[in-house]
C-alpha cells in the first residue's frame, strides 16, 4: 500500500488545499493530511479546530485521514512508515522555501521523497493568510473556502471582536 503525507498549518483549510487533497487521494492508496501543532506560532484556529474543519471537508474520501503532529515532519513520517510527502506548489515565490524544506527533510530522512503538485490555475493566488486577512476586514471568502470554513471564520472573528 502506497501512503503519503500532506502536511501544513491549514489555518484554515482553503479550496487550494482541498484541490491538492482531491488529486493526491487519487495518486496514493492512503493520504494522511497532517496538521502541524505550531507551538511557537500564533494561529487563528486551534489545532483541534483545524483538524475538525479538515475532517468535515475531506469526509468524502475513504482513503484520507486527518491527523496532527508536532516536532519534525521527517521523524513523524518515519514513525508512521511513510516515505512520500505531498506539497502543493503555487507561484514561483513558493519554490525557494519548498526547495529548502524538501532538502532538509531528505537530509533528515534519506528515504523521504517530496512530491509537488502544481496548483490549479484558479488557486494560484490563494493562501490561508490571504483568507484570514480578507475575512478579518469583513470581506467575502465564500469563493476561497468551503461554507463550513467561512462560517467558522465569521464565528471566530466575531468572538475575537467581542473579547476586545
Ligand atoms: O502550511 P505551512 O505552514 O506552509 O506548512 C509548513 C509545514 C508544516 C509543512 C512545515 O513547517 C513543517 O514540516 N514543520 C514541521 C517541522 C519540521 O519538520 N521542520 C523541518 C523541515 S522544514
Amino acid at each position: 500500500m502506497k501512503a503519503a503525507i500532506y502536511p501544513g498549518s491549514f489555518d484554515p483549510v482553503t479550496n487550494g488545499h482541498l484541490d491538492i487533497v482531491d488529486r493526491a487521494a487519487k495518486l496514493f492508496d492512503k493520504l494522511y493530511v497532517a496538521v502541524l501543532i505550531n507551538v511557537d506560532k500564533h494561529t487563528l484556529f486551534s489545532v483541534e479546530e483545524r483538524v475538525a474543519l479538515l475532517k468535515a471537508t475531506t469526509a468524502q474520501y475513504p482513503n484520507v485521514e486527518v491527523v496532527s503532529f508536532g516536532g519534525l515532519l521527517a521523524q513523524y513520517a518515519k514513525d508512521k512508515g511513510i516515505n512520500v510527502i505531498v506539497k502543493g506548489l503555487r507561484a514561483l515565490s513558493d519554490f525557494e522555501y519548498e526547495f529548502q524544506m524538501a532538502l532538509t527533510n531528505k537530509s533528515l530522512n534519506p528515504d523521504l521523497e517530496t512530491v509537488f503538485l502544481i496548483t490549479s490555475a484558479e488557486n494560484m493566488y490563494l493562501s490561508s493568510s490571504m483568507v484570514r486577512q480578507v475575512a478579518g476586514f469583513g470581506g467575502e471568502v465564500t469563493n476561497f473556502v468551503p461554507d463550513c470554513v467561512s462560517k467558522a471564520l465569521n464565528d471566530k472573528l466575531k468572538m475575537e471582536d467581542e473579547r476586545k
